[in-house]
């Protein structure tokens, strides 16, 4: 209980009380008491990959206010959407925007084998013409490979992982420590689709960008769910939803609804992509999964060609023989993922 009630005190003290508190997870604050909620399960161990990037924004302030179902424990950078340096920048500067103290370590900075070829339609910095504040702490020490295989030896069989950028990272964190196939839980990737791209017509951005990572990921024999432009794409941001994130109180809606007002004019602007939330619908497919329609198939990623680079082909007729490597979403309650996205938002006091 003490060490609970300085937690408190801390947060009460803090900028950012909110999010403070929601970290503390089982306990309930009712004014001064501090009640102990035993029956309530721990959150999901997660580690989160990201290229910040706008649909990352908002998927990793949607995961700071998920504390209930995961509990956070470091965020990885890679380069993808924009360079290294601005994927990381926005990266720690939103979490310290935030009040949330996950360390952010600093991953690749170029694509397994290829040079990066960054998206245009989260403008040059990765966030469109959205501003934060600069952070006031570094980066943690140590590359996302150790961060990952560090988190897995803290939670043997529990740990997973959700990488909604380039793969690079987490192929070299299985690379470099085989034993992480057999250690973690799962891993849930934002990439891909088994219909159609939006990179090409056949590849989406992030196997695109690295399509050897993605490779090795889907061939690493890791329990994989992989949530792809097949769902990605149909919740495309409605108004009433816009209406209500900036209705919400607390800073991750206030940065969730300028990045989303980015999103809404981008394509006037910039030609660029509808609103799609790409990244913050693999979340929730961790975190509410029975919004989801899954199926298991055996996914070949294509690493070559001008069309198929990253381009990842379900096995519909078991032509491989091979037994399936990922349980692939097929389709998505839209309705009740913006139902779920909005009560996220609006339930921070
Ligand atoms: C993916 O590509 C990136 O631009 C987005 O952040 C998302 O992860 C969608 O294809
Ligand atoms: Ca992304």
């Amino acid at each position: 209980m003490a060490l609970t009630a300085s937690l408190v005190d801390i947060a009460r003290k803090s900028h950012y009380e909110n999010v403070y508190l929601s970290r503390i997870g089982a306990f309930d604050c009712y004014g001064d008491r501090v009640v102990c909620d035993v029956t309530k399960p721990p959150g999901i161990p997660l580690v989160m990959d990201v290229d910040t990037g706008t649909d990352d924004a908002v998927c990793i302030a949607a995961a700071t206010l998920c504390s209930d179902a995961v509990d956070l424990i470091g965020i990885g950078t890679v380069c993808g959407n924009v360079g290294i340096e601005h994927t990381s920048r926005n990266t720690i500067d939103l979490v310290d925007f935030l009040g949330c103290d996950v360390p952010v370590h600093v991953g690749a900075a170029q694509p397994l084998t290829r040079r990066l070829s960054p998206a245009i339609s989260h403008g040059a910095t990765g966030l469109g013409d959205v501003v934060l504040p600069a952070a006031h702490r570094d980066y943690a020490a140590g590359g996302v490979p150790g961060m990952i295989v560090s988190a897995a030896r803290r939670n043997p069989g529990a740990l997973e992982v959700l990488a909604v950028g380039p793969l690079t990272n987490v192929a070299t964190a299985l690379i470099e420590h085989p034993e992480l196939r057999s250690t973690l839980k799962r891993i849930t990737v934002m990439g891909g689709a088994i219909r159609g791209g939006n990179m090409t017509l056949a590849s989406e951005f992030n196997f695109h960008c690295d399509p050897e990572a993605a490779r090795i990921v889907f061939e690493s024999g890791c329990d994989l769910t992989m949530v792809g432009l097949d769902v990605t794409l149909k919740p495309e941001l409605p108004r009433r939803v816009f209406d209500r994130i900036n209705a919400s109180p607390g800073r991750a809606a206030d940065i969730v609804g300028r990045v989303l007002d980015f999103m809404m004019r981008r394509k006037e602007e910039f030609g660029a992509d509808e609103p799609n939330l790409h990244d913050v619908i693999a979340l929730a497919a961790i975190v509410q999964p029975s919004l989801f329609s899954f199926e298991t198939y055996y996914v070949h990623l294509e690493t070559g060609g001008e069309i198929t680079r990253g381009m990842t082909i379900a096995d519909f007729n078991n032509v491989s023989g091979k037994p399936p490597n990922a349980h692939v979403a097929v389709d998505i309650d839209v309705d009740g993922f913006w139902n779920w996205f909005v009560d996220l938002f609006g339930a921070v006091k």
